[in-house]
Order: C-alpha cells, then structure tokens, then sequence
C-alpha cells in the first residue's frame, strides 16, 4: 500500500515536472540557438527576456506579428525589462519557424 502511493507520488510528480518544462523540437532548438534567442529566452522561464509562453499568454500574437516584433521590438509592450535589440539578421523563414512555433505553447 505504502509502496502503491509512492509510485502514485512520483508518477504525480513527473507529469508537473514534464508540464513546467517545455520540450522544443529539434529544428526550433537549433534555430533559437544560432540566432541566440535562448540567450535571453527561456520558453518557461524569465530569463533577460520574457518566458515564451508568458509573451504568449499575455499577447496572443499570430506568427506575423512576432516576426514583426523580431525585427522591430517594442520595449513598451513589457516594462520592467531591458529592451531587446532589433534582431535584423535573423533570415526571415527562420523567423517564421520559430514564429510558428512561439503561438503553439500554452
Ligand atoms: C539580448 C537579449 C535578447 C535576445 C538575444 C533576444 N531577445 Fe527577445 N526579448 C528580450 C527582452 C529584454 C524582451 C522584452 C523587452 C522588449 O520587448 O524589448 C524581449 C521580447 C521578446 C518578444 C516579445 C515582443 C513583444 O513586444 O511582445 C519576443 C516574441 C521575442 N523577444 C522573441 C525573440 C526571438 C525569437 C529572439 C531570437 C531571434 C530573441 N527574442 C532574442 C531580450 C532578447
């Protein structure tokens, strides 16, 4: 019985733990690497910049428009943050896959 409910426990336990850490797929994470997203970016986590999934939440953009924002940054749209340099070198298409990406985290 005692051993039943520890298995439940840690069962319980993993599931939180693979919820709060989001698996990016390969592709992505190789973009947001070289483009040096994850620097700043966690999509959990409030690193420099804000957690992926907090922009998301809040902003609910479609992926036009953070490919937008990757290019021109609005520093006003998260007060209490440094502002993020506009990122012009980043190739569009990458931008885009990430961009496509970035709205499906919940
Ligand atoms: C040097 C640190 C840094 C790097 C590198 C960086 N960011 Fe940011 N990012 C920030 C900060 C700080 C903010 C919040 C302030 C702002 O928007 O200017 C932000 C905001 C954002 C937002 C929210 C924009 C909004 O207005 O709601 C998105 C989306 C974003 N970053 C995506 C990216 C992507 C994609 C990359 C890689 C191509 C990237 N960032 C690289 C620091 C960074």
């Amino acid at each position: 019985m005692k051993k039943t409910i520890l298995s439940l426990a840690f069962v319980f336990a993993t599931i939180a733990a693979a919820k709060a850490q989001t698996k990016i797929p390969p592709n992505i994470q190789k973009l947001l690497q070289k483009n040096t997203c994850l620097a700043c970016h966690n999509p959990d986590n409030k690193l420099v910049g804000p957690a992926y999934k907090e922009v998301m939440a809040k902003k609910k953009y479609k992926p036009e428009q953070i490919v937008e924002l990757i290019y021109k940054p609005k520093p006003s749209n998260w007060a209490g943050y440094p502002p993020m340099a506009p990122m012009s070198q980043v190739p569009k298409d990458e931008a885009m896959q990430i961009a496509k990406w970035m709205v499906t985290l919940k």
